[in-house]
């Protein structure tokens, strides 16, 4: 019996993927694919399976190309870069990998919420440059977290991660998301405000929802010029959440204080984006899932969808259950 042929749209290490030894055929894309390759369209008519990464955008019209296709991977728990509708549509599911990077994306949060408070990028770059002269009272001042408030937009299980390492810092908690969560308030001492009242009152925004319609530009002029001019915005969710024009005024024009970003819009940022000329924004690759264990767990997730998809079975991690219930 020949073995299923599965799209694999990036190169990974073959450990990762081990469980798939035997069981399909594979046709990979280079490990820094940016599209489909040449070779991987010319399979496209023959694929039953799709493993993909969200740098490439899997739309109708891809969809159309490919007939046979029975299951969809995505490594990410983000799903933004698949037309899910589409595959609802046409009954195939859709595959994530959730939970599995919560933690390491709240860390990185934390991490970037740090730097860009106490301005680590600025005082590393001056300490290499040879500009650190001499202890010195007011130099590289940064902003105080105990006591600060720390708004969380998206309080799911990243936000929430957040916030439970923010409360180790001493910082004051309050969310936005679609409803109040009683259990998280009472859990964590956090209170959901609206949108306007968490801009106005945060001295940190940290955004943690997925990339909607609703969400896309959340964090525009408007939303930019309310927050307080000290304040610092953390973006560990979707680029395009941000308003990208509008923030390199709002850091250039002194409208806060800082920005740092794991993901951006475009993304990546061309090299001579006037955001990497501003020393109040860090910007890192995308790297909240970027350690060891997370993301060959990611992969290993991802594997066990496209086999179950393969096989006829249930997704184990299924972002479209409702083609199950037809
Ligand atoms: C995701 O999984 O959606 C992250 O953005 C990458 O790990």
């Amino acid at each position: 019996m020949s073995l299923p042929l599965v799209l694999l749209t990036h190169t990974l290490p073959p450990d990762w993927l081990a469980s798939l030894d035997g069981r399909i055929c594979a046709v990979s894309g280079p490990v820094d694919a940016t599209s489909l390759t040449p070779h991987l369209e010319t399979h496209l008519s023959e694929a039953e399976g799709l493993f993909c990464l969200l740098t490439i955008p899997m739309r109708k019209e891809l969809l159309d190309r490919m007939p046979r296709l029975r299951v969809v991977c995505n490594m990410a728990v983000g799903v933004d870069n698949v037309d899910v509708a589409e595959c609802t549509r046409r009954g195939i599911p859709v595959g994530n990998t959730p939970d599995i990077l919560t933690a390491a994306t709240a860390d990185l949060t934390m991490a970037l919420l740090l730097a860009a408070a106490r301005r680590l990028p600025e005082a590393a770059q001056d300490a290499r440059a040879g500009r650190w002269k001499t202890w010195s009272p007011t130099g590289w001042l940064g902003a105080d977290l105990r006591g600060a408030t720390l708004g969380i937009v998206g309080m799911g299980k990243i936000g929430r991660a957040v916030a439970e390492r923010a409360r180790g810092f001493g910082l004051r908690i309050v969310y936005i998301d679609t409803s109040p969560r009683q259990d998280i308030e009472a859990e964590l001492g956090s209170t959901f405000l609206s949108l306007d009242e968490l801009i106005r009152q945060s001295d940190f925004i940290s955004l943690h929802c997925p990339l909607t319609s609703d969400t896309r530009g959340l964090i525009n002029e408007f939303a930019l010029r309310k927050m307080k001019p000290t304040a610092v915005l953390v973006n560990a969710a979707r680029g395009p959440v941000v308003d990208t024009v509008a923030l390199v005024r709002a850091l250039s024009e002194g409208w806060i204080a800082a920005a740092a970003l794991d993901v951006t819009d475009p993304e990546p940022l061309p090299s001579d984006h006037p955001l990497y000329s501003l020393p109040n924004c860090l910007i890192v690759p995308h790297i909240g899932s970027a350690t060891r264990g997370t993301r060959r767990r990611m992969a290993e997730m991802a594997c066990e969808n496209l086999l179950a998809g393969l096989e006829g079975r249930r997704l184990p991690y299924c972002v479209n259950p409702e083609v199950y219930k037809t």
